[in-house]
Parts: structure tokens; sequence; C-alpha cells
């Protein structure tokens, strides 16, 4: 059974998320699905889903807090009135674009496994680092582990090479092998590929040895192609 994550970005507004949930929710329920889904929307629509049961909601980001002094961000008090208890940590636009510090993110890891939230754990390498080869790019990696409990039960990991983020250029199956039986091999936790993930790639990509499914941006925000994405990896 593969797992298969949407994140929104920024992107959808609060009507067009309903409409999204809604749909996906009504397919997973009338076609028997087993996979398991997830859907990061922003942070604006989070509150709108009590209905939904066949799929899991996450936050992208939020704070190492409950609540307090922290301009622009929400913590806890927010996400547990939307029952939100699924997270993405590490995420290569909240480390490259945000420039969120390694620290920092250990930090946000240890305060929401200690919650027991479900973490999504995000971690990859720039090209430049990929350019220079397989060793370069574990060790890279590796140091994306600093702080942070792989023995958390509630840890799923996400793979997401930072050159195939929105570019449209997928890793090849090879990249994606050696980096998860790498990976796999230190940390016994279910392992995501995210990056350029398609409708037409997503089926190869998730049959892959060491793949256990797909986190996924761009492709996933129109509906239909959402929903064809989860037939695919059926
Ligand atoms: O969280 C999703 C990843 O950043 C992948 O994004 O599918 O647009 O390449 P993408």
């Amino acid at each position: 059974m593969a797992i298969i994550a949407s994140n929104f970005k920024t992107n959808h507004t609060r009507k067009s998320t309903a409409d999204f949930i809604n749909n996906v929710n009504d397919f997973l329920n009338t076609n028997s699905i087993s996979e398991d889904v997830y859907v990061f929307p922003t942070a604006t629509s989070l509150d709108t889903f009590a209905t939904v049961s066949n799929l899991t909601l996450g936050a992208q980001n939020a704070y190492a807090t409950a609540n307090g002094s922290f301009t622009g961000e929400i913590g806890t008090e927010q996400l547990d009135e939307f029952g939100i208890k699924t997270i993405l940590i590490g995420h290569s636009e909240r480390r490259h674009v945000l420039n969120e510090s390694q620290e920092e993110i250990a930090k946000k890891f240890s305060f929401y496994s200690e919650l027991g939230y479900k973490v999504i754990y995000c971690i990859g390498e720039p090209l430049e680092v990929k350019e220079q080869g397989l060793e370069q790019t574990l060790e890279y990696i590796y140091e994306q582990f600093v702080g942070i409990d792989t023995n958390y039960e509630n840890l799923i990991l996400a793979y997401e090479p930072v050159w195939a983020i929105g570019t449209g250029v997928t890793a090849t199956n090879e990249d994606i092998k050696s980096v998860h039986s790498a990976i796999k091999a230190r940390i016994a936790k279910p392992l995501l590929y995210g990056g350029s993930v398609k409708v037409a790639n997503v089926r190869e990509i998730c049959s892959l040895d060491g793949v256990d499914g797909a986190l996924i941006g761009t492709a996933s925000w129109k509906v239909e192609d959402f929903k064809q994405i989860i037939e695919n990896t059926k």
C-alpha cells in the first residue's frame, strides 16, 4: 500500500481546497482505495474539513510552540482547534527559501514528536551536491538528520532532491534506488520520493525497491490529476 501525499504549498483558496478535499474524499470512499492519502493545504484552509474521513490533513508548517509572540506563525493551539495531528518538517522550501536551519528544524521535530504528531520529515540535496556523487549526496543528507530522533514511531521520511522539486526533472530510477536503499539501511521508516512526480511516472516510481510512496507538489494540484495519481498506484 503506497503513501500518497499532496503538498499544496502556497496554492488554492479555501473554496477550491474544500472542493478538492471533498472530491478526493468521495473518490476514496467509492473506490475502496487502500492507499494512505495525505493532503497538506495552506494554513488558512485547515479548518474546513471536519467531515473528511478517508484521508489525512496535515500542516505544511507550524512553529514549535503552543502559542505566544511569534508573528506570522501558528502553533498547536491553532492546529488543535482544527484537529490537525500531522505535519511536514524540513521541506526543501523551508530549508532553502525560508532559511530554516537544521537546529530550528530539529527543535520543531522534537516539539511535534513529543506531542505525538505524525511527522513527514523531508531531506534532499541541492544540485551542486548531487554533482559531486553519491557519497557526498548521502553525507549531505545524513547531516539533515542531526538532532532528529529517527526511531520516532510516527515518522515518515520523504527524499526530495532539491533540483527535482518543481523543475519537471524527475530523479532517475537509479538515483532514487541508490539514495533510498542507503537511507533505508540506516533508518527503518517508510520513505517517500518527491520531486516532479507526475501522473505518468508515479506508478513506476512507487514500484521501485525502497520507495513507499510519493510526496507531490505541482502535479497534484488539479484534483483529477491527483485522483489519477492515486489510481495509478493502486
Ligand atoms: O512537497 C512536494 C515537493 O516539493 C515536490 O514538488 O512535485 O512540484 O516537484 P513537485
